[in-house]
């Protein structure tokens, strides 16, 4: 017994012994989990800032390349910080695709807005520009052209934000996924009103601003079917970039086609639906319809000089619209 117990007294503080180095060997075990955990949380930590600071700076050179100091003085337009953008920069808030990047509708600051992300890459001497027609396009308030609210410049190519257009573009109504009928009225107004956009551009501002790419995709309309020529300036500086590497388009651009037979069609002296949608050939608004072709065809002289100018054909469509209205 005395053996035994002496044995057990022995095996006993020899496992007790064991016990309180294993105590021991657990404590260091734990002593380095903890050391390494918190030297893996201070490196993070220390890369998370080392990452945040090159963020940051990356964005405040964006921002200087971009022309960020001098447009920080202009009135009229707002600089959003991408951070601002974030949100309305989803997947699932993408209103249109065109052939230089995506569409976006968002909120900011209670405004509804369409948020235009290009994809492209901008040549430096673009980039130049940008500054420049930032201001002339802060200067351009009309009722037919949609405001630029404002852009964020905290990206190699600057987003730009603008004045949302609640019924989308008028080629989406006519031909594409939004279809709406569209009577002659409607259309007239919306071609005369589209042409007083054009025309303030091309002679009512201090510089001549010259589209380049009209077409129905680029006149959005409002909720009362009001016109509003979108991709002025900016829009269109970012994407000759890309214009240029497709090269130069023919002069009229995606719709040559339907252009070479509506003059087919002219010069066959055809009337009615070879030249208009069949919506808008009721015979009672013949006349009219001749007189729209008429100024259609001039418009499309081949030679520029023999085009009547924007302000011209604006008057015209204004007076033909009177006389259809009364
Ligand atoms: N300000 C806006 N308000 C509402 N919708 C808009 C606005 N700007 C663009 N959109 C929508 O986004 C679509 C894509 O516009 P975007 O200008 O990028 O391409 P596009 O006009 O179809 O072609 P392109 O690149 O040749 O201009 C438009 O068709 C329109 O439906
Ligand atoms: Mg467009």
């Amino acid at each position: 017994m005395g053996a035994s117990s002496s044995g057990c007294g022995t095996s006993s503080s020899s496992s007790t012994l064991r016990q309180g180095q294993g105590g021991g060997g657990l404590r260091v075990v734990g002593k380095f989990l903890r050391g390494a955990i918190g030297f893996l949380l201070a490196m993070e930590i220390a890369l998370f800032h080392i990452l945040l600071r090159r963020e940051k700076r990356r964005m405040a050179e964006y921002f200087e390349k971009n022309g960020g100091p001098i447009l920080k003085e202009v009135n009229n337009i707002k600089i959003f910080k991408k951070e601002e953008l974030k949100l309305i920069l989803k997947s699932h808030n993408i209103i249109g695709k065109g052939a230089f990047g995506e569409v976006y509708k968002g909120l900011l600051n209670d405004q509804e807005v369409a948020v235009k992300k290009p994809a492209v890459n901008v040549d430096a001497a673009q980039k130049g520009q940008f500054a420049n027609e930032v201001i002339i396009q802060s200067r351009i308030i009309h009722r037919n052209i949609v405001r630029l609210i404002g852009c964020c410049l905290e990206v190699d190519v600057p987003i730009l934000v603008y004045e949302f257009i609640s019924k989308g573009s008028l080629h989406d109504i006519l031909h594409g996924d939004n279809l709406k009928p569209l009577n002659l009225d409607q259309r007239l107004s919306i071609a005369a009103e589209s042409a007083e956009g054009l025309a303030y551009m091309h002679s009512k501002t201090n510089t001549t601003i010259l589209h380049g790419d009209v077409k129905p995709a680029n006149i959005l309309l409002n909720d009362d079917f009001v016109p509003k020529i979108s991709d002025f300036g900016i829009s269109r500086l970012i994407a000759i970039d890309k214009a240029q590497q497709e090269k130069k388009k023919a002069t009229y651009s995606d719709n040559g086609n339907l252009i070479e037979s509506f003059l087919d069609a002219h010069k066959k002296k055809s009337k009615g639906p070879e030249l208009f949608d069949m919506e808008i050939t009721t015979t009672g608004d013949q006349e009219l319809l001749e007189c729209l072709a008429r100024i259609d065809v001039e418009c499309l002289e081949y030679d520029v000089d023999q085009r009547p100018d924007m302000t011209y054909v604006a008057e015209r469509l204004l007076l033909l619209k009177r006389s259809h209205d009364n």
